[in-house]
């Protein structure tokens, strides 16, 4: 079992370090907000449930550091706190359901009764990503056939999710099916998630894992290699379009091409029905340093002008199916997302 991404301990937050892994397994014991915050824009915590919970034991620990006891002041300065954390990152939606949900949970006589049921609501997000994505990988199981080599993208495992994963939750639910299965992990460029993450885990689970890199896909999948695509999201609009991590609209339309069914795993927290449209999603843009190096070392000419978007959108005609603890739900996604709902709204 992979080790615990997120814990609160005794009022502070431990998290395992994502950016140092798998090179060394670091646990940093953040005791302020603004530590919480710098862990998710500098991805020591990542994966969109991640995000969410993170944030939300963040803005719990915000508040507890608060030195006021009059309560509009203290109102007044959690919304800065909130407001902190919704500009770490744009993209998952997990993280504003997250925010949303601490915002509706600010309640209380006094300041020490608004931190408490702060710290309770934050355990309860946890507590409900963990149930959700053990859930969907359950009911995902099923569609992963005895013998299966299933491709997968980023990392969406327990590390992404701090709970049992998503993509690679619905592997390790077919493993414990009795299921054989094998995965291929596609390295994920810029920064790796598959290539450290993603293996680490698999690894750790005794789940056989094929590292490629990212352009190897297509060739795979005409080799007739692929038995189907599972990955997870960021953020999935009313209409079906799913962003994840850059790379995965690829792979979707690769998989088209070869008629391998290409499923996103994903909770109810990731769905965002306020979005009409997939195109409305908020695309980060990093810095044009993870392209040109990689862990520090230049890998292009000084001065060599990078994009980086760190997400895509995939338009639903190339997903088979999204996989949530509610349901597994196919085509048409406007009728079906809306019916199952998203959770925290
Ligand atoms: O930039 P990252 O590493 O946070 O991106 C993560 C992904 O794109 C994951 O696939 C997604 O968050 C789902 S995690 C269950």
């Amino acid at each position: 079992m992979t080790a615990k991404t997120i814990e609160w301990l005794d009022g502070k937050l431990r998290i395992l370090d994502q950016s140092k892994l798998p090179w060394e397994q670091i646990f940093a014991d953040l005791d302020n907000y603004r530590d919480v915050a710098m862990a998710i824009k500098e991805m020591k915590v990542r994966g969109a449930p991640a995000i969410g919970v993170a944030a939300a034991y963040g803005i719990a620990l915000g508040a507890s550091g608060m030195k006021t006891a009059n309560k509009d002041d203290f109102l007044a300065q959690l919304n800065q706190i909130m407001q902190t954390f919704a500009a770490s990152r744009p993209t998952a939606v997990n993280l504003f359901q997250a925010i949303d949900r601490m915002k509706k949970a600010a309640r209380g006589d006094g300041v020490a009764e608004v931190r408490k049921s702060l710290v309770n609501e934050a355990k309860r997000i946890h507590q409900e990503e963990v149930a959700a994505t053990k859930k969907l990988s359950q009911l995902g199981a099923e569609l992963i056939k005895d013998g299966f080599t299933v491709l997968t993208h980023c990392n969406a495992g327990a590390l992404a999710t701090a709970g049992y994963g998503t993509a690679l939750g619905v592997i390790r639910a077919a493993k414990e099916q009795g299921k054989k299965v094998s995965v291929f992990a596609t390295e994920t460029r810029p920064l790796l998630q598959g290539a450290r993450l993603t293996t680490w885990e698999l690894i750790q689970e005794g789940i056989p894992v094929t590292l490629i890199t990212d352009s190897m896909a297509g060739y795979f999948m005409k080799r007739g290699e692929i038995g189907c695509v599972i990955v997870g999201a960021d953020r999935i609009a009313a209409n079906g379009y799913t962003a994840n991590k850059i790379g995965t609209y690829t792979l979707a339309i690769l998989a088209n091409a070869h008629g391998i069914p290409f499923y996103v795993a994903a909770p109810t927290t990731t769905i965002d029905l306020s979005l009409a449209s997939g195109y409305q999603i908020p695309i980060e843009e990093r810095s044009p340093d993870e392209v040109t190096h990689v862990r520090g070392v230049p890998i292009a000419p000084e001065g060599t002008r990078a994009a980086n978007p760190a997400f895509d959108v995939t338009p639903p005609a190339y997903i088979t199916a999204i996989i949530t603890e509610k349901g597994i739900v196919r085509a048409p996604y406007t009728e079906g997302l809306k019916k199952i709902g998203s959770r925290s709204l």
